[in-house]
């Protein structure tokens, strides 16, 4: 049989068929660990158990499994890209230095994984250009990490579709000036004064205003900071910080200026009001979490990085780079 059409286009239309990713681990008849990155796995039968994924016959892995009677299939996580691009790559050690357990027949089960199945194989069928595996399931174990996902040859994340009655475009109000509920400007500041709305009653409390605590937070992570410095670091937010506004927090006793009187530092009690008000945050966040999933949090985490890159005019990087070279 010849493909009667172009195999780039064909594997191009394949490709939209979303998957996650899996690893196949075996062992040599001498012992030596053999794997690599599939995402051809699906779930076959559930009585009995079988599932199935199948190998290129070009694979060099093509002796050891055809050999093999066991084998471990590793549903990767979300934070395992690395792992799949390793097992991906041909003639690496790719077992060198990675932690792992040793399965049913000894053979490698790898950590930090969606879900792992330990199979044994039931059938072999000729597939083409690949050989299918069936593989009737003897164990299996999961978590609640997300999944990695592939589609249209990149790595993808999941984000829930929500079932309750959130979409886009959903106004049925005709704005002439073309401000609808989905701009993205608007969605962003809603969210994020949504989420913020809780710390006010903490700022209240310190008597800070919302820059004090940028401020302060700033300050946390790079202490030492002159005036012109912090500036640069909350530029972002289109607002400057004056000597006035840095005065009142002296006052406050949350920050004090260094003997020469240039650079800013925390006070131990700045340094406590700041590291609860982060806490808040992070509770803040895990309530969210909560709410949302670690998917889904993890793939708006993602989203919102790739607009601060996109948007950024070239910011110093507050967890990164060093005062001296701003
Ligand atoms: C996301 C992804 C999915 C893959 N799926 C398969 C697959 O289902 N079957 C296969 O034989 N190769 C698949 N590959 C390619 C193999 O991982 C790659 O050829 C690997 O080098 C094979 O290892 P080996 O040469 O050491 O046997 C996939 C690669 C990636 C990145």
């Amino acid at each position: 049989m010849k493909t009667p059409f172009d195999t780039r286009t064909f594997r191009d239309a394949l490709g939209t068929f979303t998957t996650g990713v899996t690893i196949i681990t075996t062992l040599t008849e001498e012992g030596g660990q053999v794997g690599l990155t599939a995402n051809s796995f699906n779930s076959v039968s559930l009585e009995p158990p079988l599932i199935l994924w199948s190998l290129a016959k070009s694979s060099a892995s093509v002796p050891f499994f055809t050999a093999a009677k066991h084998w471990n299939v590793h549903v990767l996580s979300a934070e395992q890209e690395a792992l799949s691009t390793l097992f991906a790559t041909k003639g690496e050690d790719k077992f060198a230095g990675l932690e792992y357990e040793a399965g049913l027949g000894d053979v490698p089960l790898l950590k930090g994984c969606a879900a792992r199945f330990q199979c044994r194989t039931a059938f072999t069928h000729d597939g083409g250009d690949h050989i299918i595996f069936i593989g009737e399931v003897l164990g299996f174990d999961k978590s609640d990490r997300p999944p990695l996902v592939y589609q249209n040859g990149r790595y993808a994340l999941t984000a829930t579709k929500p079932r309750e009655d959130v979409s886009l475009s959903s106004s049925s109000i005709a704005v002439e000036s073309g401000y609808t509920e989905d701009l993205l400007g608007y969605l962003l500041g809603r969210a994020h004064y949504q989420m913020i709305h809780n710390m006010q009653s903490r700022f209240q409390q310190h008597g800070l205003n919302e820059q004090q605590f940028f401020i302060l937070s700033v300050l946390c992570i790079q202490d030492g900071l002159t005036l012109e410095q912090l500036n640069r670091f909350i530029d972002y937010t289109g607002q400057r910080v004056t000597v006035e506004e840095m005065d009142s927090l002296v006052q406050k006793e949350l920050i004090a200026l260094d003997t020469k009187g240039l650079q800013y530092q925390l006070t131990g009690e700045g340094r406590e009001v700041s590291v609860h008000n982060i806490a808040q945050a992070k509770a803040i966040e895990e309530s969210l979490v909560d709410q949302l999933g670690d998917g889904d949090v993890m793939a708006l985490k993602l989203l919102l990085k790739r607009l601060v890159v996109k948007t950024d005019p070239g910011l110093p990087d507050l967890w990164s780079d060093k005062k001296e070279e701003i």
